[in-house]
């Protein structure tokens, strides 16, 4: 079973080098969280997961990693500075501040004062001088979302690749919202990472493609070991709908502190490239908000033809990889009672999201001969190019097997007398069924790339 309490989750990430709270040492920063030397592992497996569903094994997206620091103009015509705002509502009696949306009852959850201002719009996006004078006029916004990169270099990505829609043009990086209340967890950050994709496609194409891509997503979730039985889509009404969206779909997920979302997939219309399109009026753009005086740009596609010019729609799956992280961890986690009365702690991720994917342990940690042969093993098995490959000599095995069944190793490789005088076999041994099996050194290569494979 999936774990029951954040707590406990909470508890293991940080006992095992997964997620600290970050800047710990001062007392904290709320709202940012760290990822120590097992959750950057997990973080990398699921971005590069994503990045090979999405570019490698489809021939119709291209990558982008664009700048974090935005031009406001952008964030103008995107519709952000306008609307990217949350309602706050201040305490009178002990001066916290709430999102209006997240109280119950109309109560202060700080002291239960219903003593409370009226709800005021308060925008989340955090902005940041730029250059060595700092007077108020020369500044940029760190992104509230990755995608209006995209959007602002679609014309340099059609021209340097000659794609036409549909394609698209993925960007997993950060993105930086001033929550007014961040919690449970690296569930709500102020700062966070997004992998997103925008999927140019014809007008008139979009539902269709908004349904394959809800379906492909799902899937995709699904091979990261979060089951759709953990999973419910919620179609979002138009009255809470995004300022650019036409349709949203949200994959929601069973989070240990409730169903919340974890991906939103959205049909943008034509409104992004729209909006930062100049002269809009000889287009015909569905969903143009203002007439933008500021880009030199026309986001459009000609159709080679009729030399006639139109704004493609966008659909566009939107997941945050910490709510990922969150989401696989969860799943991933069990206590099981053993034989012996006692019990353990198992991450039992996908091999290929797991943060380690074998540790090589010498049985004598003092023994040369036995060492020797250990790191030797260790760095035939790394040259494989399956992720990281663990030497750890600590000589007590069976603390080994505990501490890599609690952080998701799928195979432990014992080498012991036997290896280095008898037969050069080894033990290997299973992180779910706790099975233990002798390979020879020969065959280890082909063992583990088999077993690796989910
Ligand atoms: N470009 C579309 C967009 O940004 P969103 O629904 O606001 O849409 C997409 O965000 C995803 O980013 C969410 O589904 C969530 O996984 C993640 N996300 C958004 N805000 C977050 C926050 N404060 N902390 C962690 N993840 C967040």
């Amino acid at each position: 079973m999936p774990a029951s309490t954040m707590e406990e989750l909470v508890a293991l990430a940080k006992r095992r080098g997964f997620i600290f709270q970050s800047s710990e040492i001062y007392g904290g920063l709320q709202g940012m969280y760290d990822y120590g030397p097992l959750g950057v592992e997990l973080k990398n497996n699921l971005k590069a997961a994503w990045w090979r569903a999405m570019v490698y094994e489809r021939d119709d997206v291209e990558g982008l990693d664009a700048a974090i620091l935005t031009l406001p103009t952008t964030l103008r015509y995107s519709g952000h500075e306008a609307t990217f705002t949350d309602p706050l509502v201040d305490c009178r009696n002990c001066k916290a501040r709430w999102r209006a949306d997240h109280l119950t009852d109309a109560k202060c959850p700080g002291c239960g004062s219903t003593d409370l201002t009226e709800p005021r719009d308060f925008n989340l996006m955090f902005k940041t001088s730029v250059g060595p004078v700092d007077d108020g006029t020369s500044f940029a916004y760190l992104r509230p979302e990755t995608a209006q990169a995209i959007f602002t270099n679609f014309k340099n990505v059609l021209d340097s690749t000659s794609r036409r829609p549909p394609f698209g043009i993925a960007q997993i990086g950060k993105a930086f919202r001033n929550e007014i209340t961040p919690r449970n967890f690296i569930f709500r950050v102020r700062e966070f990472e997004q992998m997103e994709l925008e999927f140019f496609v014809p007008p008139g194409d979009d539902e269709g493609w908004h349904e394959h891509w809800v379906e492909a997503r799902l899937d995709w979730w699904e091979a990261q070991g979060v089951p759709r039985s953990s999973l419910e889509l919620y179609h979002v009404p138009a009255d809470e709908l995004a300022h650019y969206s036409k349709a949203t779909v949200d994959v929601m997920y069973r989070f240990p502190h409730g169903v919340e979302e974890l991906e939103g997939i959205a049909n943008r219309t034509d409104f992004d490239l729209g909006s930062h399109t100049k002269n809009q009026d000889e287009l015909n753009i569905s969903a143009k908000v203002t007439n933008n005086t500021h880009s030199n740009a026309r986001l459009a596609v000609q159709d080679l033809q009729n030399k006639t010019w139109q704004v493609p729609y966008v659909i566009e799956p939107s997941a945050g990889v910490d709510r990922g992280v969150l989401a696989v961890l969860n799943e991933a986690y069990r206590v099981e009672q053993l034989d012996n009365g006692g019990e353990r702690t198992v991450l039992a991720f996908k091999p290929h999201l797991a943060p380690i994917k074998v540790a090589v342990l010498p049985l004598k940690k003092n023994h040369d001969g036995i060492v020797a042969r250990a790191k030797e093993i260790k760095q035939n098995l790394q040259k494989l190019g399956l992720g990281r490959i663990l030497y750890e000599n600590t000589g007590n095995i069976g603390k080994g097997y505990r501490r890599h069944d609690e952080v998701g190793t799928p195979l432990c490789v014992t080498v012991d007398f036997q290896t280095i005088e008898d037969d050069d076999t080894v033990t290997v041994r299973d992180r779910d069924t706790m099975a233990q099996e002798r390979v020879s050194v020969e065959a280890l290569a082909d063992y583990v790339r088999a077993r690796l494979a989910d």
